[in-house]
């Protein structure tokens, strides 16, 4: 069982399709432990994409991210990290599956709708950095665990 980091971009946001990609880690059967919308600034998504810090695309990336809203959330069940990738789909919406989030919605790798964590260490980083005051996990939020896992 592990966290993971996701985000509905700006555009995610302005095309109304939080509720759509919710729905689709929550019909998965993963637990939502946290969720806040937020305009982020500059400094928290050149921390977010550090990893990209220098390549071509970065200033792209922090102005498109840093234009509006964005829902951070965080989600937990099992193998969720990689799960949460696949859902989402390949990085450049043309080549990404049809049934994924990015491959259902999506045209351009610059407006691809939500980010998710590529590793058990990044998803660690990226949750302390987006909801630094810590994230509660209930024990009664979800009472179907019993019939999600054996
Ligand atoms: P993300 O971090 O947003 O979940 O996306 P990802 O892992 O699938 O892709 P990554 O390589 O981490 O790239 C981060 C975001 O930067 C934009 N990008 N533009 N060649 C380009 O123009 C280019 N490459 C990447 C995308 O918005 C990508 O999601
Ligand atoms: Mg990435």
């Amino acid at each position: 069982m592990e966290r993971t980091f996701i985000m509905v971009k700006p555009d995610g946001v302005q095309r109304g399709l939080v509720g759509e990609i919710i729905k689709r880690f929550e019909q998965k059967g993963y637990q939502l432990l946290a969720m806040e919308m937020v305009h982020p600034t500059r400094e928290i998504l050149e921390e977010h994409y550090q990893e990209h810090k220098g390549k071509p695309f970065f200033p792209k990336i922090v102005d498109f991210m840093s234009s509006g809203p964005v829902v951070a959330m965080v989600w937990y069940g099992n193998e969720v990290i990689k799960t949460g990738r696949k859902m989402l789909g390949a990085t450049n919406p043309l080549e990404s599956a049809p049934g994924t989030i990015r491959g259902d919605f999506g045209v351009v790798t610059g407006r691809n709708i939500c980010h998710g964590s590529d590793s058990a260490e990044s998803a660690e980083r990226e949750i302390k950095l987006w909801f630094p005051q810590g994230v509660t996990m209930y024990d009664n939020t979800r009472t179907l665990q019993q019939w999600l896992y054996e």
